[in-house]
């Protein structure tokens, strides 16, 4: 049996794009439309249920819980800030407090509000005051009932997609719009890092806790060779380390917040940029079990990156970690062994001070629409009924006793 701290934060984690509904302002609102994709829709309705949903995470013993806030809600337009959608979201926040669950608050998931995308989005100079702008708004709002901060969602995943594969909106594909996008967002971080303690000491509250949420991968040579092997140590500097070095040179981080899913194999078919930082194995030679988007299941390499973060001597919070399957053994497997090897990792000195299941409930999985099904809880999608999976009960002894 492993044993986790008494005061260790279990919960799960949701972004307001994918659960809400009814996102009409947002860029990836206006993108779906275009492409004629999946449209989000009504999500899962957690716009209206949340009261609910937090029931429900109550009844499993989460005592935590990571919501991120629709910037296109509270500035459906440039520099007009909606009173309506700041309190809807001071309800939600008071009624995790009066559930006795501890918000955590994301700033930026992924989306953006469309005048914030047709004027230039993260390329344009103006990107960092317009979002400082939105933060300030927020954080005064909220800053009462919040002890924990995410300023912007796994950075070198928004990127990748949306500026150098372009699969995500604005679809870009060009290295120098991604370099300018990577400097614009390391500047909004550490502004913003500075923006909420500022508030916070202003105000006589105690000082928050603030971080990113940092997607860390397994980079694995899928054979040992040289060119494999550097390949896989330039990703794991780049994805994983890249922008956490950046803003830790200016300490702008109070813990890590990491996000965990899967290793990727590496295997560099030709010297090149962007061999180097995308070219993977597609055989499968070292056969693992996976989601059902295809993901190696790789426990092992949580423990792996977060031995690496030693380095910051930061205490570290898991703010994703999680599995898209049918197979709801499968997902307790997954939880199971991901929380064995954070405990390995604690066992070798790192400060992990909490785990947040992603998700809470299914719900909108980008441009994968609907399918994959990461939820503890299941969305029945004509109804919206509610039902808990017996992986999430599962949990709920862990969140409750500490112990796997
Ligand atoms: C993102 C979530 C996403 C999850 C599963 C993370 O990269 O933060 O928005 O749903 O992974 O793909």
């Amino acid at each position: 049996m492993m044993k986790f701290p008494q005061d260790f934060l279990w919960g799960a984690a949701t972004s307001a794009y994918q659960v809400e509904g009814g996102n009409v302002n947002s860029d990836w609102w206006q993108w779906e439309k275009d492409r004629g994709l999946e449209n989000s829709g009504r999500g899962s309705r957690h716009y209206e249920f949340y009261e609910q949903d937090f029931d429900l995470a109550k009844d499993l013993n989460h005592n935590a819980h990571r919501l991120s806030i629709e910037w296109s809600r509270i500035e459906p337009s440039d520099g007009k800030f909606s009173q309506e959608e700041i309190k809807h979201y001071i309800d939600v926040i008071i009624s995790l407090r009066s559930r006795n669950i501890e918000p955590m608050v994301t700033l930026h998931h992924f989306t953006n509000p469309v005048w914030f995308a047709k004027s230039g989005g993260w390329e344009s100079q103006q990107s960092v005051a317009k979002f400082l702008r939105y933060c300030d708004f927020v954080t005064r709002a909220l800053a009462k009932h919040v002890h924990y901060w995410i300023t912007i969602n796994e950075p070198m995943i928004y990127i990748p997609h949306a500026y150098i594969l372009g699969v995500w909106p604005p679809q870009a594909k060009s290295l120098l719009k991604a370099k300018k996008v990577e400097d614009n967002l390391v500047s909004a971080h550490i502004r913003t890092y500075c923006l909420i303690h500022k508030i916070y000491k202003e105000s006589n509250l105690l000082e928050p806790s603030i971080s990113i949420a940092q997607n860390m991968q397994a980079f694995v040579p899928c054979a040992p060779n040289l060119k494999n092997r550097f390949a896989a140590y330039l990703r794991d500097k780049w994805y994983n380390f890249g922008f956490l070095d950046k803003i830790m040179r200016h300490k702008a981080m109070d813990f890590i917040g990491v996000n965990y899913y899967s290793r990727q194999l590496v295997e560099l078919k030709k010297w090149g940029i962007v061999n180097l930082a995308m070219d993977v194995c597609k055989n499968n030679h070292h056969p693992v079990k996976k989601n059902s988007l295809g993901w190696d299941i790789y426990p092992e390499g949580l423990c792996e990156v977060l031995l690496k973060l030693r380095k910051y001597s930061l205490p570290v919070i898991i703010t994703e970690n999680g599995i898209c399957t049918s197979d709801d053994d499968l997902r307790w497997e997954y939880i199971y062994g991901h929380l064995e090897n954070i405990h390995f990792a604690m066992e070798k000195g790192v400060n992990v001070t909490g785990y947040l299941y992603w998700s809470l409930m299914d719900n909108f999985e980008w441009d994968r629409g609907f399918s994959p099904r990461f939820g503890l809880i299941d969305i029945d999608y004509n109804t919206y009924r509610r039902t808990i999976r017996e992986s999430a009960r599962k949990f709920s002894q862990v969140c409750k006793t500490g112990l796997i």
